[in-house]
């Protein structure tokens, strides 16, 4: 069988089982685990864990290992657990392969806002060669939490407010990880992650607990996780959090009866990490033997440890009659499977000299570079001040426009800091010699309150520059400005402001960056504000002052390149928001699928000392074109349940040059068995049209389209109704016309 192909169902079965019926309860425990495997890298916690993990290997009691992500160690590890082992059984590699492994790509709340399935498909495509190359063969990946509160750092990892969307990404991202499956040649397992509900956590606050209405669940935090399953994710992850007071982990509910039972979900599940050993820690169960037989009880297959694993109890378990040994079959049967489906078990090692040209390959340059193109969004652009007609001199302003490590974002470990394209490089490179490019960081990087595991981990926060006169510095970066035709101000966070654990309490400008750009703009050189961040910041001052805001967000190994093609023209930009932009952070979470409530005329004065609208709304971005809608037309005007109307509406690029844009359909339940959102979103489209070019879209609503969970019903329904369509450039829509359904 060669490498990587996928094996007959009937076949892998009867391997799976013979090796089953040889294994101990201990090899079986084993096969459940999967460790971190530290080697080198700083951050081991559990000092001598390395050694520990190398003699499970020789036992044959490991499943898997996460963090390894050299090949000749990928071999070297193997080795041990094939030649070492008993069955030979090899391990899997696993890995958070988020936004690229060499080749770093915009980050994952940015490639949502290119609201391009297929550009979003070929970014993890490319990743997962990468990391297959290398002997990875499993993703961490997609993270499809909804996230609706921007405190929460992880919104960087997802795909924003919307169900719709979010599902779009999902199912994106896993056919670009798994190919036609798992075990298509030059791919990985996909790992959805973290079931379910992670990103509502109270506050904001990374980890803490997690309590949503049963209409949230169904209508809006699990269909990402659905449509993930559906595009035939091989994995799932669990999440670290209680929700609805029990935890994730070891929730029957959620990992059996939804997962498997009416999802139909066959592939196996994995803990977060630590997380069957934190249900003794959440108070939930008694001690590890206890949280081992329950996770595994409840559908985790295998338990992603730190060390002192609580499935090295499942022995204990079973011979104490807590568990039947039949569960944890069930259990090895799919992580065994994986492992065959990847053809692993045929041929387990990795080609080292293939994975030095595989990581090299400009090809994923190029394709990184045109990700950052498209994720980038034009949040404003008074008079026209982008793209820059040929300015003789740029200031190029803010320590991010000249930081690498900036530039590729979080959750990123195996990049190359030399090839990374800085903002600053990129608008040389752009400008050639007959601009005159110079550069000020004006103030020093600014430094979080409480420093992560990430930083302690990779050494990732900034250094303060040596020698730094803050008065000196500033007045530096004034005098370019004024010197020069046009200043590009880079503003944002620093990476490591923005991830796990990096969750806030404000969403301002953080350091003395606000000041920065308020003396900028007080030269009266025009000012192009670039932001780099994973979330939304406060942009208030900025949006009245400053013409031009172009969202770059942490746009990877090429992003200063992109930034670069957007600035001068050379591509026009059309990402558009995937959240709903606000304007301070006392009005978070704030979404656009709110319900009309009580008196929704005044929905934009919910609070007395700031409007309760957002900054941009959900969807908003601009291009170089100017797009007018037209002709939004119903194939028909009423239906039945369960059938379908389509809707067509003509996108017409009104000015002299060419743009892109992304064309958004949204509808509105007029009346029903509840209440449903003022808006949602049901169809987008992304398309480059030239100037003066009209093109007519097409969207059909289906049942999918038109059902809801209804908690009353604790059912999908459609209901008999009025249900008004609206086609437009955002979440505000004007455009619209509706068709009834019933009766
Ligand atoms: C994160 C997961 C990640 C895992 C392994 C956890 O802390 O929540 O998303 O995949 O670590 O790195």
């Amino acid at each position: 069988m060669p490498a990587g192909s996928v094996q007959n169902g009937a076949e892998v079965a009867e391997r799976v089982d013979t090796l089953i019926g040889r294994m101990t309860v201990a090899e079986k425990a084993g096969q459940l685990t999967q460790y971190f495997y530290f080697g080198s890298r700083p951050g081991d916690v559990f000092p001598g864990q390395a050694a520990a993990v190398e003699a499970a290997l020789g036992r044959g009691e490991v499943g898997s290992l996460l963090l390894v992500t050299d090949p000749a160690e990928v071999n070297r590890l193997q080795r041990l657990a094939v030649a070492g082992s008993r069955h030979g059984i090899p391990v899997v590699f696993g890995f958070d392969v988020i936004h690229g492994l060499r080749t770093i790509f915009p980050v994952p709340i940015a490639m949502a806002a290119s609201w391009d399935p297929e550009a979003i498909e070929q970014g993890q495509a490319v990743a997962a060669r990468e990391a297959r190359a290398a002997g990875i063969g499993w993703a961490f990946a997609p993270m499809v939490d909804i996230a609706r509160d921007p405190r929460w750092g992880r919104i960087v990892e997802s795909a924003g407010e919307d169900p719709y969307l979010a599902s779009a990404v999902a199912a994106a991202q896993v056919r670009g990880f798994q190919g036609d499956g798992p075990g298509s040649p030059g791919r990985v397992i996909a790992g959805p992650k973290h079931f379910a509900g992670y990103g509502a956590a109270l506050g904001g606050r990374d980890y803490d607990e997690v309590n949503l209405s049963d209409s949230e669940l169904w209508n809006v935090y699990l269909p990402p996780f659905e449509a993930a399953v559906t595009a035939g994710a091989g994995n799932i992850m669990t999440a670290y959090m209680d929700l609805n007071g029990i935890p994730a982990t070891g929730n029957h509910w959620l990992l059996t009866d939804v997962l498997r039972a009416t999802w139909g979900f066959d592939g196996f599940v994995v803990s977060d990490a630590h997380a069957v050993h934190n249900l003794r820690t959440h108070g939930f169960a008694a001690d590890l033997t206890d949280a081992g037989a329950r996770a595994v009880q409840a559908g985790v297959d295998m338990e992603m440890t730190l060390g002192d694993a609580a499935y090295a109890h499942l022995p204990e378990a079973v011979a104490a009659g807590l568990v039947d040994e039949k569960v944890l079959d069930a259990s090895v049967r799919r992580v065994l499977t994986a492992k065959a489906r990847m053809g692993l078990l045929d041929d387990p090692y990795v080609d080292e000299e293939n994975a030095r040209t595989v990581l090299a390959d400009p090809a994923h340059r190029a394709a990184a570079r045109t990700a950052a193109q498209r994720t980038a969004v034009l949040l404003r652009n008074q008079g026209g001040l982008l793209p820059l007609v040929n300015p003789g001199s740029i200031a190029v302003i803010g320590p991010l426009a000249d930081s690498r490590r900036d530039t590729l974002g979080p959750w990123v470990f195996d990049f190359d800091l030399g090839e990374t394209v800085t903002v600053l490089d990129g608008i040389r490179n752009r400008a050639g010699v007959a601009v005159e490019v110079g550069y000020a960081p004006g103030i020093r990087p600014a430094h979080r309150a409480f420093p992560s595991m990430f930083d302690m981990f990779e050494g990732s926060a900034p250094a303060d520059p040596p020698a730094f006169d803050d008065a000196a510095e500033l007045a530096r970066a004034v005098s370019l400005a004024q010197a020069s035709d046009v200043a590009v101000v880079v503003l944002g966070e620093w990476q490591n402001m923005s991830g796990e654990a990096a969750s806030r309490s404000s969403l301002e400008l953080p350091g003395g960056q606000l000041g920065l750009l308020q003396a900028v703009v007080a030269t009266g050189t025009p000012v192009v504000l670039l932001v780099m961040n994973g979330r939304p910041l406060d942009l208030r001052w900025a949006a009245r002052n400053v013409p031009a805001i172009l969202d770059i967000w942490y746009p990877g190994t090429q992003g200063g390149t992109a930034a670069a093609d957007l600035l001068f023209g050379d591509v026009a930009p059309g990402g558009k928001l995937p959240f709903s932009w606000p304007r301070t952070v006392g009005q978070v979470p704030m979404i656009y699928s709110h319900t009309a409530s009580h008196d929704p005329g005044h929905q934009d004065r919910r609070y007395w000392d700031e409007a309760s609208t957002p900054l941009f709304p959900f969807g908003h971005g601009l291009s170089y074109g100017r797009f007018e809608y037209r002709d939004l037309i119903l194939d028909r005007h009423h239906i039945q349940p369960g059938q379908t109307v389509i809707a067509s509406v003509t996108v017409t690029n009104t000015a002299e040059r060419a743009g892109d844009e992304v064309a958004q359909l949204y509808i509105r339940q007029r009346h029903g068995s509840a209440s449903r959102p003022v808006r949602e979103l049901k169809g987008f489209q992304r398309v480059t049209l030239g100037a003066g070019e009209s093109r007519t879209l097409t969207f059909p609503l289906g049942p999918g389209a038109l059902r809801y969970w209804n908690a009353a019903a604790q059912d999908w329904v459609i209901d008999t109704t009025t249900i008004e369509v609206f086609a437009g450039t955002d979440s505000t829509a004007g455009l619209t016309t509706s068709f009834t359904i019933g009766a």
